[in-house]
């Protein structure tokens, strides 16, 4: 799949998953999608763990506490933590959100779907997680993302009309852009 079109068939994908295993190798192709993500200052923050242990996806799927996502056959955790860049700032939230676009279209290409698992987990869900994988304390487990093979399509998220939040040369359609597709 070329990247624009990886991009376009991207979306966030709840389950149900077919019963049919992630391979090694296409989930260590996932983590590397993360791992080679930009990070500010190329600090390199985040930390990626994949997952395929069984029992493991089901004590995660039961911390997350949402049945879609026992039929998962695999995971990724996305973990960070504060970290000053010479800029003065920890672009340690930027660089792992980075990370996890990455993942998003990598498993498109490979026809997996995933969702960003982040908002739900915020907090003692997280914490959990991190303790049941051996995370050390000065990390935070940010997202986890169920992966698999979709047993049937998912919805499309409904995005604004393009012409709402895209424009050429200056703020609020002075020149529109017309979407490409
Ligand atoms: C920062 C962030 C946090 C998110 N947290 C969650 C979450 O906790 N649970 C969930 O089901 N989806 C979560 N999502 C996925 C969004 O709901 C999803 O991207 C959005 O609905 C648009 O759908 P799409 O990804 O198919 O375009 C999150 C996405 C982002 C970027």
């Amino acid at each position: 799949m070329d990247t624009m079109n990886a991009i376009r068939n991207r979306k966030s994908f709840r389950g149900p998953f077919t019963d049919a295993p992630v391979s090694r190798e296409d989930l260590t192709e996932l983590l590397e999608a993360g791992y080679l993500a930009p990070s500010g200052c190329n600090l390199q923050t985040t930390r990626l763990i994949g997952v395929d242990d069984p029992e493991l996806l089901a004590k995660l799927a039961d911390i997350y506490s949402h049945e879609w996502a026992k039929g998962a056959t695999a995971a990724i955790l996305l973990l960070g933590s504060f970290t000053m860049s010479p800029s003065g700032v920890s672009y340690h939230v930027h660089d792992y959100c980075a990370a996890a676009e990455n993942i998003y279209l990598a498993a498109a290409d490979k026809g997996l779907g995933t969702v960003w698992i982040e908002g739900q987990i915020r907090g003692e869900r997280a914490e959990k997680m991190g303790r049941l994988l051996g995370v050390p304390e000065d990390q935070t487990v940010y997202i986890y993302m169920p992966v698999g093979y979709p047993a049937q399509p998912g919805p499309d998220a409904k995005k604004k009309p393009f012409e709402e939040r895209v424009w050429f040369n200056g703020y609020g359609g002075a020149e529109s852009c017309t979407s490409p597709e």
